[in-house]
């Protein structure tokens, strides 16, 4: 069979049948967005990083014990291409699956999905509980305290940014740039004018 090449709405639409819970499509989105900005910052294929970027937790709800495989075979009946599926397992390399993280995409999605939750951590402790008028000193504070969202995984993030040999102060920067162009649905625009 031919291979297709995913939209954007095929891919929403399948998250939408597949997720219904409010936080996990909004974790969705902010990968997604993040996604699209390094790509596109990149000079990248904006598209293809931003549908990987929003479906690839999409099993976890319904079959967290199965997360990533169930992923591979939903998206492998719909005729998904091998490189998007291969793609979407790699974010959860030595964790789920051992696909390593070859691409700058699959690298860059495998240190976002995890930074992309400090952000939002970091985010909802401030005043103005927004992305808008945050910078990465913020993020690079309460990184540094292990308690708080410690299930954000850091080591995960170093190996990332290690593979891509970027810089993390860039790397929070750039999830920042990103999450602001969907501030609204993810529900982290806030309120800036509170200062504090
Ligand atoms: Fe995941
Ligand atoms: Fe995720």
């Amino acid at each position: 069979m031919a291979e297709v090449r995913p939209t954007r709405e095929e891919a929403f639409s399948l998250l939408k049948e597949y997720n219904k819970n409010e936080g996990l499509i909004k974790h969705s989105l902010a990968v997604e967005a993040v996604m699209r900005y390094c790509a596109r910052k990149r000079g990248e294929d904006e598209e293809k990083w931003g549908v990987i970027g929003l479906v690839h937790d999409l099993d976890y709800e319904q079959f967290p014990q199965q997360h990533c495989q169930k992923t591979e075979e939903i998206l492998a009946s719909r005729n998904w291409p091998d490189e998007y599926i291969r793609a979407v397992l790699s974010h959860a390399w030595g964790m789920r699956t051992d696909v390593e993280p070859k691409s700058n995409l699959e690298k860059v999605l495998y240190t976002v999905d995890e930074l992309t939750g400090l952000v939002v951590a970091t985010a909802l402790v401030r005043p103005s509980k927004s992305v808008m008028d945050m910078n990465a000193k913020s993020v690079r504070k309460k990184w540094k305290e292990k308690s708080f969202a410690a299930g954000v995984n850091r080591d995960v993030i170093e190996k990332g940014a290690a593979m891509l040999g970027v810089e993390l102060g860039e790397l929070i920067e750039d999830v920042i740039m990103g999450m602001r162009e969907v501030a609204d649905q993810i529900g982290l625009k806030g309120n800036p004018e509170v200062s504090g």
